[in-house]
């Protein structure tokens, strides 16, 4: 069976762009037709400043969002990634034999070394080494797949590269995994700044759609998206980013096409209207669920202890495997 591994930081609420370019399919369709592994990568959470109250509640609350989204525990495994000690002791064996160079060119290294610079921080080290820690993730599980969004395309690439290189020189050990993209809102862009994605991260967040954003507020927000000088609605990604991206939402919440939708409006209002709707409605179960799913903690941590325990027992394998492949003696 094809086994699929994904993750999700808690650094920020999770947004509409994780819902449309990752969390959605896994519900869809990864748990139900592969051997499925869904982490919340609480340790990425430590690459940049943070406050650790934060990063606990938000871990919560994604992990509690994953499940309200519809991840079935019956079907898939949903976990902790710091709960499971065989990330961190992969992550390092894998620091040996990547390069500081491959590291330098990753182009999400790039944007928030320099964004901590910007505001007069420093770059943590493990913001660096970051992309080895994700392909730790993946390699331990022999993850056939990963379904993401198209910003983490590039450390999928990398991670297999990595696999490639440990199997030629130490023997094979590694599965070679390949990244999968939705058709539509690969890349959900934010409704201030079209050119720039809807990341949760971000500072403002007029431009962000957050799941558990109030439908008043989801109407508010979409109301008021940067659209782009014109009239007519057309989906043109590089000459009307604005419009294209309302498309694109419209069409992943609907099941539509974006281009095929475009014919459809006369005006930006009436598609902003609809789009609004849409997501408002996507959201709702979600947001519904949700709540039961607070006024139950205790069922959430029973998942996730489950969780990381078949999560742990799938991954030490591997990485016992690629511990003697490289050189390490056995404990004695
Ligand atoms: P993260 O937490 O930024 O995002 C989680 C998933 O949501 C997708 N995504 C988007 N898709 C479309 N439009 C957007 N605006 C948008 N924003 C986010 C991401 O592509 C991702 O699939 N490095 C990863 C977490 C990670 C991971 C892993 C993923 C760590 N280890 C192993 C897969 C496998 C990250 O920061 O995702």
């Amino acid at each position: 069976m094809t086994r699929v591994f994904s993750g999700i930081k808690p650094t920020g609420h999770l947004t509409l762009g994780n819902y449309l370019g990752a969390m959605r399919r896994w519900v869809d369709v990864d748990q139900h037709r592969s051997d499925a592994l869904f982490c919340v990568v609480d340790l990425h959470a430590l690459t940049v400043d943070h406050d650790p109250a934060r990063v606990r509640r938000l871990s919560r609350q994604a992990a509690t969002l994953l499940l309200a989204a519809g991840l079935d525990p019956q079907l898939c495994t949903v976990f902790v990634q710091s709960h499971v000690d065989e990330h961190a002791r992969l992550s390092y064996v894998l620091e040996c034999v990547a390069t500081d160079g491959e590291m330098r060119r990753m182009i999400q290294y790039k944007e928030k070394a320099a964004q901590e610079r910007e505001r007069g921080g420093s770059v943590r080290l493990s913001l660096l080494t970051y992309p080895v820690l994700m392909a730790a993730d993946i390699l331990a599980y022999s993850a056939d797949e990963v379904p993401v969004g198209d910003d983490q395309t590039q450390h999928v690439e990398l991670t297999r590269d990595l696999a490639l290189r440990f199997n030629q020189r130490y023997g094979h050990t590694f599965v070679v995994p390949k990244a999968t993209t939705p058709q539509v809102a690969a890349r959900v862009m934010n409704l201030q700044e079209p050119a720039s994605k809807m990341g949760k991260s971000e500072d403002s967040g007029s431009g962000i759609v957050y799941l558990l954003d109030e439908p008043d507020v989801v109407r508010k927000k979409v109301m008021r998206a940067v659209t782009d000088s014109g009239q007519e609605v057309v989906y043109d990604r590089e000459g009307r980013p604005g419009i294209a991206n309302l498309l694109e939402i419209l069409a992943a919440c609907t099941g539509g096409n974006p281009e095929a939708l475009s014919g459809v409006y006369e005006s930006y209002g009436s598609l902003k209207k609809d789009t609004a709707e849409a997501v408002v409605e996507i959201l709702k179960p979600v947001q519904a669920r949700h709540k039961e799913l607070c006024a139950d903690p205790g069922y959430v941590e029973g998942v996730l202890r489950d969780g990381a325990e078949k999560a742990r027992a799938m991954a030490r394998p591997t990485v016992d495997t690629a511990y003697r492949a490289i050189g390490l003696l056995e404990p004695v």
